[in-house]
C-alpha cells in the first residue's frame, strides 16, 4: 500500500486535554517538527509526511512544555527542545520496531513494514540527526549537551537490552537499569530542560528531573504490562513482542522468581520455544497469577514518587497536569 494511503488512527484523548493549556505551544511543536524534516527530495518527504501524520502521545513535549510552565516562563526555546526530543523519541521508535519486527505503530503500519528494514534504518539515522541539527540553533551548547548524554544513555540501554536477549535469569535490578536508560532518562532529561530554560531555581530542577525518571521507568514498566495483557486496537501498536523476542520484563521475571516450581520450569520452556500459540500461552500462564499485579505495584510505587516531588513547586494549572499526567501513566487504557 502507498504511504500516503495509510489511514491515521484517531488521537489519544485523555494526554490530548490535559495539553490544553499548552496548546498553542504543542501547535508550534508540530508545525516545526514538519519544517525541520522537510527535504527538496520527494522520496524523502513521503517517509516523513508518514511519521508526521501518525501522532503519538507526545508525552514527552508535553513534559517540556509543563515543567517549564510549572516553574518559570516559557519561551521559544521550549518549542524547539519539545520538537528536538519529540524528534529523538521518533528516531528511536523507527529503529525499534526494525528490531522488534513490528508491523503496527501508532494505529499505522510502521516504516519497515511499508519500506523495508533498509529505509526504516536511514528514516531513524535521518530524524535523529535532524535532532542534532535542529539543537544546534540555540544559543547554548546546554541543551545539546543534555540532549547528547541522553541518547547515549538511550543507545546503552539498548545495546544491555540486546545483550540479556534470551536471558532467563535476567534480574529486576538489570531490567530496571535497561529501562532506565532506554526510556527513563529522556523523560528526565524533558523535565530538567523544560525547568532550566524556564528560569527554575536547583531544588525545582532536581525535582522535576526525578518526577521524569520516576515517570519514565514507570511508563516503560506499564507499557511492558501492555505488551503482555493489552489490546492491539487500544494501544496501537504490535504487542506480545517482548516474549517473541526473547525480551524479559518485570511480570516475567517475578513469575520466575516467585510462582511455583512446576509453574517456573514450563514458563522456561515456552520461553525458549517457537510455537505459534507460544504468546497466548505465556498470558494465560501468566495471568492468573500475582506477577503482574507486582509489576503494576512497582510501576505505581514509582508514580507516588514522582507525584511527591512536584510538591516543591508553586501550585499552579501546570503543576496540577503533571501530577494528572503521572496518574495517566499507570492507568491508561488497555
Ligand atoms: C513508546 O512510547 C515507547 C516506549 C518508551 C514504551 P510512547 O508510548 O510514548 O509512544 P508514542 O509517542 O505515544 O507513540
Ligand atoms: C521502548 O521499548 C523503546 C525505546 C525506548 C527506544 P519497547 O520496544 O517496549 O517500545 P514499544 O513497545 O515498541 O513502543
Ligand atoms: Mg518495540
Ligand atoms: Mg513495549
Amino acid at each position: 500500500m502507498p504511504i500516503h494511503m495509510a489511514k491515521a488512527g484517531p488521537p489519544f484523548s485523555v494526554l490530548d486535554s490535559l495539553g490544553e493549556t499548552v496548546r498553542s505551544e504543542l501547535d508550534a511543536v508540530q508545525k516545526l517538527f514538519d519544517r525541520e524534516l522537510n527535504s527538496e527530495l520527494p522520496s524523502v518527504n513521503t517517509l516523513c509526511k508518514h511519521v508526521s501524520r501518525f501522532r503519538g502521545k507526545m508525552l514527552r513535549p508535553l513534559l517540556v512544555l509543563l515543567a517549564g510552565k510549572a516553574s518559570g516562563k516559557l519561551s521559544d526555546a521550549h518549542t524547539v527542545l519539545a520538537t528536538v526530543v519529540e524528534m529523538v523519541h521518533m528516531a528511536t521508535l523507527v529503529h525499534d520496531d526494525v528490531l522488534d519486527d513490528a508491523e503496527l505503530r501508532r494505529k499505522g503500519a510502521t516504516i519497515n513494514h511499508l519500506r523495508g528494514n533498509e529505509a526504516a534504518v536511514l528514516l531513524g539515522d535521518y530524524l535523529i540527526s535532524h535532532s542534532f541539527h535542529l539543537c544546534s540553533s540555540l544559543d547554548s551548547q546546554f541543551a545539546s549537551r543534555v540532549i547528547g548524554r541522553t541518547t547515549n544513555q538511550v543507545c546503552e540501554g539498548e545495546l544491555l537490552q540486546i545483550h540479556n536477549r534470551n536471558n532467563l535469569d535476567l534480574d529486576e535490578e538489570t531490567y530496571l537499569q535497561i529501562i532506565t536508560c532506554k526510556t527513563a532518562v529522556l523523560c528526565a532529561a524533558c523535565c530538567l530542560l523544560g525547568a532550566t530554560f524556564a528560569g527554575a531555581d536547583e531544588t525545582a530542577i532536581e525535582n522535576l528531573r526525578q518526577y521524569g525518571l520516576c515517570l519514565g521507568t514507570a511508563f516503560q514498566i506499564q507499557d511492558d504490562i501492555l505488551d503482555i495483557v493489552g489490546t492491539e486496537s487500544t494501544v496501537g501498536k504490535t504487542l506480545g513482542l517482548d516474549v517473541q523476542k526473547g525480551k524479559l520484563t518485570l511480570p516475567i521475571i517475578h513469575f520466575l522468581r516467585t510462582a511455583p516450581q512446576e509453574h517456573r520450569t514450563l514458563l522456561r520452556s515456552l520461553l525458549r520455544s517457537h510455537e505459534s500459540d507460544k504468546v497466548d500461552r505465556i498470558r494465560n500462564l501468566i495471568l492468573p497469577s500475582d506477577s503482574v499485579e507486582y509489576a503494576s505495584g512497582q510501576a505505581r510505587k514509582l508514580i507516588s514518587r514522582a507525584r511527591a516531588g512536584l510538591k516543591v513547586l508553586p501550585e499552579s494549572p501546570s503543576r496540577q497536569i503533571l501530577d494528572t499526567m503521572a496518574e495517566f501513566v499507570v492507568t491508561r487504557p488497555m
